[in-house]
């Protein structure tokens, strides 16, 4: 079963609730929250404050995407805005264990981001605990890059690894998704698909999470 995570990133920040809405109609099951901090990565974004406003708006799993040095401070106010899912950057947690346990502890589910280069051993020890694992196909900043083959086989890497220890854990794709990339993150194990400018930059969003989800064969 895949399902489809349109960014936010991409929406009109003007009309926020109304994109939500536009994208939950459309039977999109997450909604994708890209917070950045400026220094973690060169952009600035969302705020607790934004999740807290768009919570009544909508019933979507809200996936919080954390690309912030020291998470651990901010967590808390994320999930007391509504975050249903809170992913972290392993590569910003150098107690990558405590920052899990914290997310959990407040009730929230709990997923680690990876960048394109970092290898997957730096989560093996915290896999069982995972509810998610994103893994990034763009480097993390911005929205409409281009994506990275190159991971592929990371994909693939970490569904053998997840069946083979007989976990539930959901494998997330962020970076370069259209319906030319979805079949083939999906083909290699993927089961949520993060999509911003080929969703929200297309004229017709509805019709663009009908047309990932069918390329991706679901
Ligand atoms: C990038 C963000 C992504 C971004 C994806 O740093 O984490 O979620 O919105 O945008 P597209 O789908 O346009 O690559
Ligand atoms: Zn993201």
């Amino acid at each position: 079963m895949i399902k489809i995570a349109p960014s936010i990133l991409s929406a009109d920040f003007a009309n926020l609730a109304q994109s939500v809405q536009v994208v939950e109609q459309a039977g999109a099951e997450y909604l994708h929250i890209d917070v950045m901090d400026g220094h973690f990565v060169p952009n600035i974004t969302i705020g607790p404050l934004i999740v807290k406003a768009l919570r009544p708006n909508s019933n979507m799993v809200f996936d919080v995407h954390l690309m912030i040095n020291n998470p651990d401070a901010y967590v808390p106010e994320f999930i007391k805005a509504g975050a249903d899912l809170v992913c972290v950057h392993a590569e910003a947690c150098p107690h990558l264990h405590r920052s899990l346990s914290q997310i959990k502890e407040l009730g929230a589910k709990v997923g680690v981001a990876l960048n394109p280069h970092t290898p997957l051993n730096v989560i093996e020890y915290v896999l069982p605990m995972l509810d998610l694992v994103l893994l990034m196909t763009v480097n993390p900043g911005f929205g409409g890059q281009k994506f990275i083959p190159e991971v592929l086989p990371k994909i693939k890497m970490l569904s053998n690894m997840i069946q083979e220890r007989g976990l539930a854990t959901e494998i997330e794709i962020d970076g370069g998704i259209n319906t030319e990339t979805a079949p083939l993150v999906a083909q290699a194990g993927a089961n949520v698909l993060v999509a911003g400018s080929a969703i929200f930059g297309a004229t017709n969003p509805a019709q663009a999470v009908a047309d990932i989800r069918k390329s991706a064969g679901a």
